[in-house]
């Protein structure tokens, strides 16, 4: 090793020890040379070697920075997905360090899970939560604590005769987005040390509450144009004894791929066998680019084990929390679970979008935003088609707002990561998706925002990293 590369080692190490902290100033020239005993060109070859990696960036006249992908560890280096073993899970860390590398203002967010907040309808919905709330009874603290409001679960259950599916208003539970929904429904079925079966790639979130609920997890394998593979579903129930299953049928997290309805209904039968729960993470199913809504697999349950998931986070308004489960035959116990945890979702939100949905006008509010994520797919398609090596492979979704781009396999996703983050963008690195951190050459890129010359600029970039 060179001496300016032991130094940018040991600058490295403090840096991802937190001693020099994110967004702080590298210390002087001056000061590394009296300190170390080494020339100006060493420091100064040091500094470029971090800000290759990704830790620091160079300033005009300021000085070099920490920058926020700094935090990151580096993922263990693991096999491609296969069918695992059922396996402890520890992703958090990962999960979080990346997270926190993206939330700086100012940051392209093409690794973000939330479209842009300007595609939803905010003064609308603010006239129905002053709608629907003046016309709250005093009473309905109690009166809508869960199951949750009446008139928003009979709006909800609209939504699903809308779609063809017979849901009764007593099966909905309101909760807190679909996130606590999912997560009540885990703790419904199953107890520490119980295996689940997930996909993989699959939403680091269903990891995590596996990871905190110490449960184990065996990973399905999703492939990004068919989907769940339901062979090695067949398989792993045969040698696991798996208690529950958690699944997204269409435009799934992170590939976009939509299971078929035959596959829907083949994995509906295939748990039905064995009397295991599907808990359906189906978040996305409204923001479809064809015409009819696309069927959750609940539509072919017969037995009350689908749990059907979902919220207005993506779809109407992220930030007012509001979503529900269609429980099954689980609904009294995900309701009893959701009083003894966080009691009750607001409930002059609950009525205001009980009031949007019945007078605001979601429907065409829809429309538009699905219109707005095609037309900006088409832009990011074209941007990625221009700009990035042909050996960079990506499907088409037919709706969602995520782009799952396979890039060649020697290209290290968490290492592309840093280096965005050191130029102001950011990415959803493939490991964040895997029990295993794999997926090392795959990235998420989110289209959810409108298109403008950063994220053009931005995807250039990318490429230009890609390419070095
Ligand atoms: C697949 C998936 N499920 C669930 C959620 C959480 O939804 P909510 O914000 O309604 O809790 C997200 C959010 O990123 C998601 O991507």
């Amino acid at each position: 090793m060179t001496r300016y590369e032991a130094l940018a080692t040991t600058l490295a190490e403090e840096i991802r020890a937190g001693h020099i902290p994110i967004g702080s100033r590298l210390p002087s020239l001056r000061y590394v040379i009296a300190q170390h005993g080494v020339s100006q060109s060493t420091v100064l070859r040091a500094y470029y070697l971090l800000e290759e990696w990704g830790l620091i960036r160079a300033e005009e006249r300021s000085g070099f920075y920490v920058t926020p992908g700094a935090g990151i560890q580096q993922a263990a280096s693991t096999q491609a997905a296969t069918l695992a073993e059922s396996a402890k899970v520890d992703i958090s860390d990962l999960v979080f360090s990346v997270l926190d590398a993206a939330r700086h203002p100012g940051i392209v967010p093409l690794g973000s899970a939330f479209p842009s907040p300007l595609l939803f309808p905010s003064a609308r919905l603010l006239k129905s939560l002053a709608q629907g709330t003046r016309s709250l009874s005093p009473w309905s603290t109690v009166a809508d604590l869960p199951p949750g409001n009446d008139h928003l679960r009979r709006q909800i259950v609209l939504r699903y005769i809308g779609t063809g599916l017979s849901v009764a208003t007593d099966e909905i539970v309101v909760t807190n987005g679909a996130l606590e929904a999912l997560n009540l429904c885990l703790m419904a079925v199953t107890r520490p040390g119980d295996v689940i079966a997930v996909e993989s790639p699959g939403f680091y979130a269903a990891l995590q509450a596996i990871e905190r609920l110490d449960l184990r997890a065996v990973e399905i394998p999703v492939d990004p144009v068919t989907g769940l593979d339901l062979d090695a579903l067949a398989v792993a129930l045969e040698k696991h004894p798996i208690r529950a299953c958690w699944f997204m049928t269409n435009f799934q997290n992170p590939t976009g791929v939509t299971l078929s309805v035959e596959k829907k209904k083949a994995l509906v039968e295939l748990l039905a066998k064995r009397e295991i729960p599907l808990i359906e993470d189906d978040v996305y199913q409204e923001l479809h680019f064809s015409r009819d809504r696309p069927l959750p697999a609940k539509a072919f349950d017969t037995k009350g084990l689908v749990m059907h998931c979902s919220s207005f986070s993506k779809t109407l308004a992220p930030g007012y929390r509001i979503g529900w489960v269609a429980a099954g035959r689980f609904a009294d116990r995900v309701q009893r679970l959701k009083l003894m945890t966080t009691l009750s979702a607001s409930i002059p939100v609950q009525a205001g979008i009980a009031d949007y949905l019945q007078y605001g006008g979601y429907d065409k509010h829809l429309r538009k935003l699905r219109n707005a994520f095609k037309s900006q797919l088409a832009s990011m398609d074209a941007a990625l088609r221009r700009s990035l090596p042909r050996d960079v492979r990506w499907t088409l979704p037919n709706g969602g707002y995520f782009l799952w781009l396979q890039l060649p396999n020697a290209v290290d996703a968490m290492a592309l990561h840093r280096r965005a983050i050191g130029h102001g963008i950011s990415i959803a690195p493939g490991p964040i998706f895997s029990a295993t951190h794999s997926f090392e050459n795959c990235i998420r890129l989110n289209f959810g925002h409108p298109w403008d010359t950063s994220i053009d600029e931005a995807v250039r970039v990318l490429a230009d990293i890609l390419k070095s």
